[in-house]
């Protein structure tokens, strides 16, 4: 299906690696100072990595849930429950991943994916073999976002031109997107295709996905980046230093409005003001087929913590009241196009986007 070959695929950025009964998860909180695995075990070492995000991003977000649940139903069917004590008890777990990070859109998703296999299986009465059931779906989960990853980086490819500039925001690479990256994959196509690109990297405050993680996986890969703070995209794109935004998502809602992290939709002001391409690349899990525009998109708030603080170490008075809403929602009429795995979307998003994921519109 891809032009992209595991040699130009790097794996060293897959951030979830698993075998039954545990899931290996990069920690990301400790990059770039130090690559090393948080191992889940347990139910609540799932919630935990989530929720204190250990694991981040929203495609890699919904693939770890689905490898936590299908744990889950490993240690349940474990216990010879009858069967209503069993969904019961599955469905607690269920609402427990689902409730640890509220806007990427991909969590619900994956463990509903998770949810309607086991629910099968139940019923069919194969007791032994829920947790086989469970885990086979998550590892087609996984490998979909494989594909899509490639799929989406193969497409956005071709929207670069030849010694592009291009920003990013936060971080959409393999870490955030479970494969070869949303944004940062047609970064990383773009770039193996020898089109001389070179990219600006916003911090991304409060948790510095940018600097952490971004500047991470583009100097494993070669690919020229230039550090800047969230505050200085505007003055680069008046001095005409910058050709096209992409950015990854979080969840997206029907008519294209999208939720990504907080500081995208500064950015894509500032784009359309001097006329410059800004695209979203995500695969289709992220696309919420409930919501008819971006207003009911919940906004997860953080602790005002991340804001006072960078690395524990405190960067303003004692006792400084924060506010840490970790996203923000683009309008869609300031998107130039949404790059998925089944094509380039354009506006009219409520046509383009009904088509894509196959539904009335
Ligand atoms: O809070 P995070 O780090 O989980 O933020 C989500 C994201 O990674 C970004 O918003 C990203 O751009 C979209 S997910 C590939």
């Amino acid at each position: 299906m891809s032009a992209l070959t595991s040699k130009s695929y790097h794996p060293g950025v897959l951030p979830i690696k698993f075998e039954p009964g545990r899931i290996m998860l990069v920690d990301q909180r400790k990059l770039p100072h130090e690559l090393c695995y948080f191992d889940a075990t347990e139910h609540d070492d799932m919630v935990f990595a989530i929720r204190d995000m250990v694991v981040r991003g929203a495609p890699s977000i919904g693939v770890a849930a689905a490898f936590g649940l299908a744990l889950d139903a490993g240690r349940l069917s474990s216990l010879n429950l009858n069967k209503l004590d069993f969904l019961k008890a599955f469905a607690q777990a269920n609402a427990e991943l689902n409730e640890t990070r509220p806007t990427a859109v991909n969590l619900r998703w994956a463990l509903q994916r998770i949810s309607v296999v086991v629910a099968q299986a139940a019923d069919h009465d194969y007791p032994g073999e829920i947790a086989n059931f469970a885990y086979k779906e998550a590892e087609k989960i996984f490998q979909e976002h494989l594909d899509a990853n490639l799929a989406i980086s193969e497409f956005g490819a071709q929207l670069v031109n030849e010694g592009a500039r291009i920003s990013t925001h936060c971080n959409a690479g393999g870490l955030a997107a479970c494969g070869y990256g949303t944004a940062l994959g047609v970064i990383r196509a773009a770039h193996f295709s020898g089109k001389n690109i070179s990219v600006y990297v916003d911090e991304t405050r409060p948790r510095n996905q940018g600097s952490k993680l971004t500047m991470w996986e583009l100097h494993q890969d070669g690919i020229p980046s230039t550090l800047i703070c969230d505050s200085m995209s505007g003055h680069l794109m008046m001095q005409g230093k910058i050709d096209l935004v992409i950015t990854g998502a979080d969840r997206i809602a029907r008519n294209g409005d999208s939720a990504n992290k907080i500081g995208t939709y500064n950015l894509a002001v500032l784009a359309h003001h001097h006329k410059i391409p800004f695209y979203i690349a995500a695969p289709l899990s992220t696309f919420d087929s409930e919501l008819i525009d971006g207003k009911n998109i919940p906004i997860e708030e953080r602790s005002s913590l991340e804001v006072v603080t960078i690395d524990g170490v405190a960067t303003t008075v004692p006792g400084a009241r924060a506010y840490n809403p970790g996203f923000d929602v683009t309008p869609a009429e300031l998107i130039a196009g949404i790059i998925t795995e089944a094509g380039v979307l354009r506006p009219d998003y409520k046509n383009s986007i009904a088509r894509a994921l196959k539904i009335e519109n």
